[in-house]
């Protein structure tokens, strides 16, 4: 990870945090924030490894994203062994490599924030992290106490989006978030949903509170959210970001013996696997797809995908 990445994000709680007090890298963390993303030249590494069709824009601030993240349920909720570990942050260095930003996590996902931290300390290069992780209790006070665990293992400081997580004791987070937000401690606000789950209570969410982001379940075997959510999403400037795009890796093994359709090849696909995230990332109101993987060469391969030019509004047709 670079230099400018360390000295902003990682968490100075160690060198400063412990000598100044939590307001003191509250007010650091926010000093610290204007030197990144945009304006940075990690920002210039991301749009040299993409193609430039795949830098989507976060519609509430109209901040460039490469469309491709990571997701680490599961995958990245390893045990605290060396061997283990060090595999996984060769997966997290090839994301970086190839251009990915957004890596999604979760109080919820057992040792994947630490696993993350682990893993931004090990990589080298250039980074563009954008760090996504959520809120995940019943009770409202202890939101607070998991923001904060989160930004600890992460080493990162802002998170710069954090959800509701399957929208948990909704209401209550999204209040403390907006605070957060305003006083700059994160950056983005939104709520996540999975499995075509509660779709009513999150239309209704969306049309009467301010988001930046949703995020939900949206793939080639599961379209629901087209119909209504996510041009629901558009017409309010929320930001889209589509998980299970492999529906838990079913989806590549379901059309393994399947041929590759002739139009995916013609758009430079090589795999099912490139082809089923293509289909979600050229959908123009999705900005970020988060597939998850445990392997460097499934991570090579999805990542690939960011190579590719996206396909115009007729072509993108023929895959419906
Ligand atoms: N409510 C929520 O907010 C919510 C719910 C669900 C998920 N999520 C987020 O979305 C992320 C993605 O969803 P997901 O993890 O459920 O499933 P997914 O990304 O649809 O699928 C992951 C599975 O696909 C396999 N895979 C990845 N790349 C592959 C490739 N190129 N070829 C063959 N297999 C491949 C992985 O196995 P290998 O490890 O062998 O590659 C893994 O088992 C999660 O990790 C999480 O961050 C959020």
């Amino acid at each position: 990870m670079s230099n400018r990445v360390k000295n902003r994000r990682l968490i100075l709680k160690s060198a400063v945090a412990s000598a100044l007090g939590a307001s003191a890298i509250s007010s650091y963390a926010a000093d610290a924030t204007d030197c990144y993303p945009s304006k940075s030249p990690s920002r210039q590494a991301v749009t040299d490894k993409v193609h430039p069709s795949q830098i989507k824009s976060i519609p509430s601030t109209k901040e460039h994203i490469s469309s491709i993240g990571m997701g680490t349920w599961i995958t990245f909720d390893v045990a605290n062994n060396k061997t283990i570990r060090d595999q996984r942050s060769e997966v997290l260095q090839t994301f970086f490599d190839q251009g990915g930003q957004m890596i999604d996590s979760s109080p919820m996902y057992g040792n994947a924030e630490a696993m993350i931290g682990y893993g931004l300390k090990k990589t080298s290069g250039d980074c563009a992290l954008f760090a996504a992780s959520k809120i995940w209790t019943p009770v409202t006070f202890d939101g607070i106490s998991q923001m904060r665990n989160s930004e600890a293992l992460w080493g990162v400081e802002p998170i710069d989006l954090m959800y509701v997580h399957n929208l948990v004791n909704w209401e209550e987070h999204l209040s403390q978030l907006a605070e957060w937000k305003q006083s700059g401690r994160i950056r983005y606000l939104g709520v996540s949903t999975s499995h075509g789950r509660r779709h009513d209570q999150l239309e209704q969410i969306l049309k009467t509170k301010k988001l930046d982001f949703i995020q939900l379940t949206y793939n080639y075997d599961n379209r629901v959210a087209q119909e209504r959510l996510i041009p629901i999403a558009r017409d309010n400037g929320v930001a889209v970001v589509v998980n299970r795009p492999f529906e838990r890796g079913f989806l590549v093994e379901k059309y393994k013996d399947t041929p590759l359709p002739g139009i995916a090849k013609e758009m430079g696909c090589k795999t099912w696997a490139q082809f089923l995230l293509l289909f979600i990332v050229s959908h123009p109101d999705v900005t970020v797809a988060i597939p998850a993987t445990s392997r460097v060469d499934h991570m090579r391969e999805n990542m690939a995908v960011l190579q590719i030019e996206l396909p115009d509004t007729q072509t993108r047709e023929q895959l419906l």
